[in-house]
């Protein structure tokens, strides 16, 4: 089988990592791709909004399978362009990728499956004097949160008045976020403990893979601004077995079900970022592809025909029984460029990355990273995922492997947080 991965991130490089081990898998290109998807395949350098140019790319080299990282190829209808030319595809088509491009959608969606999920109000762009008049009765904090695509950036946690009418004016006076800022959804602010659930779906069947926790925040004990994500691990003790039945009947069955009634086909991945509120979950967002960095720490617990088992969704059919998980648990650590996630310097040389086999139980997954004459330079904001993989489920050990890992790698001005994981602690 040949294997096309469309994306540029740690998410992809893992893709293409756990993919590569799959035996019929014969050959894999990855579009762009980065310094690391260099040791697995052939990057490709094809201009991915160009749809003609990646179907053009399919034909001629023969691809058997194309994977999806990111989701602003899912919302402009790759997945749709590409099942219509014949070539199978693994994400989901655009009406069904509006779960994550469109939050007002997703929310009507929730509220008439009866999905629980935090209260909320929608305002378009030219109802701005009643989202105005709305926030001044509001208990605060509330979140604000631009309904189309972000690239993460679009959820405001508010305190007070004040904070709530400087971000109305961003999104609707200064048109911070461009299209995306022509509604908005003001929801109600959860208290708890977050957790990723990541299923692969063909629409009707499922598989829940191991629940995650990323860490947003870009310092430690959750401090300073959002971010893409600084780090996961998996599986989190948060998720405990009557937690998770619990998860399977009040969301994700219903989500499901709630898409065959409004006659939504989604095949892919289906991600539910949950909020675990006085013992029950919510659903704060769901998207309609891989987590990064989720994807990193879970797909090295995945044993079994990972590549077989993408591509029985992709055709409709998954089958549940070519994949397991393992009893191991891992960590990924994002190193990041200084500044991130605001601005950043690109192009400082990163060393020791070789000293980190990418077999056994340390791995290093290339997020932003460029390869210029044998040496490997910064190209992102997020740089490197750092994994390690404990065999026997030990996340202390674990946490102690991957960061003598991290004490490998240097570029300038490369930051970290120091706890991923510690979270766990509480719930054990
Ligand atoms: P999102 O980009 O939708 O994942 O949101 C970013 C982060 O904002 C989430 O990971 C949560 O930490 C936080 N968040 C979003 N919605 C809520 C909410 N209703 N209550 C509390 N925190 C939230
Ligand atoms: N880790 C959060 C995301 O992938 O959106």
């Amino acid at each position: 089988m040949k294997i096309l991965i469309i994306g540029s991130g740690g998410r992809e490089h893992a893709l293409a990592w756990r993919c590569s081990k799959d035996s019929f898998v014969e050959k894999i290109y990855i579009a762009p791709g980065n310094a690391g998807t260099l040791d697995i395949g052939e990057n490709v350098s094809i201009n991915v909004k160009n749809f003609d140019e990646i179907f053009n790319f399919c034909t001629e080299e023969n691809i058997d399978f194309v994977i999806i990282g990111p989701e602003e190829y899912l919302e402009k209808g790759l997945s749709d362009f590409l099942q219509e030319k014949g070539i199978v595809c693994f994400g989901p088509k655009k009406m069904a990728a509006r779960l994550e491009s469109d939050k007002s959608f997703a929310k009507e969606f929730m509220v008439k499956h009866k999905i629980p999920t935090a209260n909320y109000k929608l305002f378009f762009k030219s109802e701005i004097k009643s989202a105005i008049n709305f926030l001044q009765e509001v208990t605060y904090p509330v979140v604000i949160k631009v309904s189309g695509l972000a690239a993460g950036k679009g959820v405001m946690i508010v305190t007070n008045q004040k904070e709530a009418a400087k971000t109305i004016d961003e999104i609707f006076y200064q048109n911070k976020f461009g299209d995306s800022g022509n509604k908005i959804v003001i929801e109600e602010f959860l208290n708890g403990e977050e957790a990723s659930i990541l299923v692969v779906t063909d629409g009707e069947n499922y598989k829940i893979l191991p629940a995650s926790q990323d860490h947003k925040r870009i310092f430690d004990n959750d401090q300073g601004t959002n971010t893409g994500g600084m780090g996961a691990y998996a599986p989190t003790p948060l998720i405990s077995k009557s937690m998770l039945k619990n998860i399977d009947d009040k969301i994700i069955k219903p989500t499901l079900n709630g898409l065959m009634k409004d006659k939504i086909q989604y095949s892919g991945c289906l991600y539910f970022g949950l909020m675990i509120s006085n013992s029950e979950p919510y659903v704060i967002e769901y998207n309609s592809r891989f987590g990064d960095p989720e994807t990193q720490a879970i797909l090295p617990l995945i044993d079994g025909d990972f590549t077989g088992f993408l591509f029985s969704a992709a055709k409709g059919k998954l089958d549940l029984g070519m994949v397991s998980f393992s009893h191991s648990c891992s960590i990924c650590v994002i190193c990041a460029s200084a500044g991130y996630p605001g601005d950043y310097e690109k192009n400082f040389l990163i060393t020791g990355i070789n000293k980190i086999s990418n077999q056994g139980n340390k791995l290093v997954f290339h997020s932003g990273t460029v390869k210029m004459n044998g040496d490997i330079f910064t190209n992102g904001g997020r740089v490197l995922g750092v994994v390690s993989v404990d065999k026997d489920g030990n996340l202390s050990n674990c946490k102690r492997t991957v960061y003598e890992s991290i004490t490998q790698i240097k570029f300038d001005g490369m930051q970290y947080r120091t706890d991923i994981s510690d979270k766990a602690r509480k719930y054990l």
